[in-house]
């Protein structure tokens, strides 16, 4: 083999699933994988979790900066606007076959959704963040509606007055969420809401960069995001935690799953080598939020598989490992997890469809040819 080929190759296994490729750049946010740090326009996560809404975090990765009083009004105003299903769609969710899962409900939604917008097809600026503003707004419309047709309720109408953390709560179960759920549910929109170049956000800057629209480069987002290596992830973390059930069963758990080649789910992750600083804030968190929910088994159970894993493979446990104890604690469905990650992510895909629109160049890679060369045509008769 040629040296040049064999040095091509050497670099492919090297950046398998290009691993350490710079393939874009942004000014929406950054990871410091050896210093477990996340930094949304430059300011580290550990500043803004607590203390911001998911709105203003929403504002600040579309806007570059946290808004002002006057600012957020506005927002907030133009996310009320934006509340409120076209009634096509309401027909569209109730034909969905009882067999489809909340995130191809989702997916399907959005692809919908684009036919019912005139400006679907338009990427200007202005009605881009338009597009941006309500597909944030939509989310969690789309998921709880769908829930609600599936457990045998009727879909409820947004609250306008309240933040879409309290809203989403109100439309999942038609009851006034507590403090501390609404809390709980927007630490989880803050901290889910953007991280760099993951795959999802990948694909959908490779879809906006052919100068298709928008709710293409969601519709491709929310395909990617789906998967168990990546935003699925939480919902298996859910049902190893009850397959478990008892804190005594831990190692033997975690010992045959090794044996058996099976991934942890909410643990590893390709950027942080050290703790995935989302999880050590969702850590707390899930401390006192599965406490008052009674179920500080799950926190229990958490906290020997985190020492088990890292005592066997020097694992830490990513963002989805603590979110599914929080999520299932304010009452989520298991099944509903990955569309509640959407529900966040939703800002951080618009933001950088945007953003690659601005500077753009067709995300265009090549691949290393490996397959047979050089053979004889057969016609079909002969073969
Ligand atoms: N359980 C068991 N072993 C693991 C795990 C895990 N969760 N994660 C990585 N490993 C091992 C893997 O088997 C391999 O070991 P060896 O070298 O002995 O074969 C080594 O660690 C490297 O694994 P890799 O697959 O090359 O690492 P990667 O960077 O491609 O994978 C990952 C990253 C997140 C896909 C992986 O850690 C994983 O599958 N985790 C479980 C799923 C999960 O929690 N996903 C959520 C990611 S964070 C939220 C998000 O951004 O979506």
């Amino acid at each position: 083999m040629p040296l040049g080929t064999i040095y091509r190759r050497c670099i492919i296994i090297r950046t398998r699933g290009l691993e350490g490729v710079p393939a874009a750049t942004t000014e929406l946010s950054v990871i410091d994988g050896q210093k477990g740090e996340l930094v949304y326009r430059g300011y580290n996560i550990n500043e803004l979790a607590g203390k911001v809404s998911f709105e203003e975090v929403a504002y600040l990765l579309w806007n570059g900066d946290l808004p002002d009083r006057t600012q957020y009004t506005k927002l907030c105003e133009q996310i009320a606007v934006g509340i409120g299903l076209p009634m096509p769609m309401m027909a569209i969710m109730f034909h969905l076959p009882q067999t489809s899962g909340p995130m191809q409900a989702l997916r399907t939604a959005v692809s919908a959704l684009a036919l019912h917008d005139s400006e679907a097809e338009d990427n200007s600026p202005e009605a881009n963040m338009r597009k941006a503003i309500h597909l944030t707004a939509h989310f969690p419309e789309v998921i709880a509606a769908n829930y609600r047709l599936h457990t045998g309720n009727w879909p409820l109408e947004s609250r306008s007055e309240c933040g879409i953390a309290r809203n989403f709560l109100w439309l999942l179960k038609g009851e006034e969420p507590t403090l501390h759920e609404i809390e709980a549910m927007d630490l989880c929109l803050v901290l889910h809401a953007d991280h760099g170049l993951n795959a999802s956000t990948f694909s959908a800057r490779v879809t906006a960069s052919t100068l298709s629209d928008m709710y293409s480069a969601v519709t491709s987002a929310i395909g990617t995001l789906q998967g168990p290596l990546h935003g699925g992830a939480n919902q298996g973390v859910m049902r190893m935690l009850e397959e478990i059930g008892d804190v005594s069963k831990v190692e033997a758990y975690v010992d045959n799953a090794l044996a058996n080649k099976q991934r942890i789910m909410g643990f590893g992750h390709r950027v942080y080598k050290v703790e995935d600083p989302r999880a050590a804030i969702l850590r707390r968190e899930c401390q006192n939020v599965c406490s008052r929910a009674g179920n500080g088994k799950y926190f229990e159970i958490s906290e020997k598989i985190r020492e088990v894993v890292y005592d066997r493979k020097g694992l830490y446990p990513n963002v989805d490992f603590y979110s599914a104890s929080v999520l299932h604690s304010i009452g989520i469905e298991t099944r509903l997890f990955t569309t509640i990650f959407a529900s966040s992510r939703i800002v951080g895909w618009t933001a950088h469809i945007m953003e690659q629109y601005k500077d753009n160049r067709l995300i265009r890679p090549t691949s290393e040819y490996i397959g047979v060369k050089e053979r004889k045509f057969a016609p079909m008769k002969e073969r």
